[in-house]
């Protein structure tokens, strides 16, 4: 057997002298390589479902840097699209979906257990990896969080303030919460589905929760999240949960019970002094290296680490960024973020 895993060592509570890393959007645009094989598919969707040039960008940080996870290169918006929702993305725009606001546009969606024909070739990315992957590298699946998924299906685009789906919520919280209960279940199947593959940790990715206010942010983000996590420890006790709602600021606290997952990711919007009081009492962290210094670089990116490993050094703790890199990142800082992290 191989000694085991450093990512999901962590996720099961260990501290460790060096903390594993990974980084969000580490197959991306800022790699010259990504670019290359995105050409080479033609456009990000057709990437996406191709399983044979997924796993080939899910594997590029991997072999460029030894990242100690790999997270499974597919978006977040395949799920809305395999309920029947149109998906496209306007070059240099992000993406488009068709709308979801009335019973009717609900009622022409496909039931949630109907989606693994459409999905199926991103468990055959999952496998390939499985199969690829070095013995010491983590293979990560993911999917988005309801509240983030229903925030772009309303819409229909990103919003800044994300104030389609508050509106619905407001307005007609009958489809609003028919909606958030078939993007539950469907992420329920999907996630399960990436498991068997092979998938060896799952993310909820809940990038907008911290639009939701009140009562909102407990009903709409913690319990969806809540919800999934419980069906697949159900299904899979042994894979280990990293739950991401992204801006909860203070709400961080008590995240881990609350929603009952193994890992919760941190953005950038608390310090880690803070996260290391108050969200790693619950369990392992992940997080939160702001990712502008993977564009600037130098002293400030240096430093900036060191504070974080320093923070998070008395309890288990996975090194990221607080949101994904951007396009303008220099992969150099990302060496420089990895061997300060690894070598002090
Ligand atoms: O992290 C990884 O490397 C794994 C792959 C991954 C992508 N998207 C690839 C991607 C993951 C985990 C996601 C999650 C995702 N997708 C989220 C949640 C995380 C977050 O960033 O908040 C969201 C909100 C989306 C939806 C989405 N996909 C948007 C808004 C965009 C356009 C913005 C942009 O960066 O261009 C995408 C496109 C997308 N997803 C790209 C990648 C690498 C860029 C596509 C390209 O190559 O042009």
């Amino acid at each position: 057997m191989s000694p085991q895993k450093t990512v999901l060592r962590a996720l099961a509570g260990e501290t460790l002298p060096t903390p594993p890393i990974w980084m969000m959007r580490q197959a991306g645009r800022y790699l010259p390589e990504y670019r290359a094989t995105r050409a080479q598919a033609g456009d990000f969707l057709k990437l996406c479902y191709n399983p044979e040039l997924a796993a080939e960008v899910t594997l590029q940080p991997i072999r460029r840097y030894g990242f100690d996870a790999a997270i499974l290169f597919a978006d977040i918006l395949l799920v809305p699209q395999a309920l029947g929702a149109d998906l496209w993305f306007a070059t240099g725009e992000g993406p488009r979906l068709s709308t979801i606001t009335t019973q009717a546009e609900l009622d022409k969606l496909i039931p949630a257990d109907a989606i693994h024909d459409h999905l199926n070739p991103i468990y055959e990315t999952v496998k390939l990896l499985s199969a690829e992957l070095p013995a010491e590298t983590t293979l990560i699946g993911f999917a988005g969080a309801p509240w983030t998924v229903a925030t772009y299906m309303i819409a229909g685009q990103g919003t800044p303030d994300q104030g389609p789906a508050h509106k619905l919520k407001t307005e007609n919280r009958a489809v609003f919460d028919a909606l958030m209960d078939r993007i539950t279940e469907a992420t329920i199947h999907y996630l399960s589905k990436q498991i068997e593959a092979g998938a060896e940790v799952v993310k909820l990715f809940d990038s907008w929760a911290g639009s939701l206010q009140g009562d909102d942010f407990m009903d709409y983000s913690i319990k969806p999240m809540a919800r999934i996590t419980a069906a697949l420890k159900d299904k899979h006790p042994t894979t280990p949960i990293i739950a991401f709602p992204r801006g909860a600021g203070e709400r961080y606290k008590g995240a881990h019970a609350a929603i009952g997952a193994d890992c919760v990711a941190v953005d950038d919007g608390v310090t880690a002094e803070w996260a290391a009081a108050n969200v790693q009492t619950g369990g392992c962290v992940q997080g939160n290296l702001k990712s502008t210094h993977m564009v600037t670089g130098g002293d400030a990116l240096v430093s900036e680490t060191r504070r974080i490993v320093d923070a998070f050094s008395n309890g288990p703790h996975i090194f990221n960024l607080g949101h994904g890199i951007t396009p303008d990142a220099d992969p150099e800082n990302v060496q420089l973020m990895i061997d300060t992290v690894r070598n002090g």
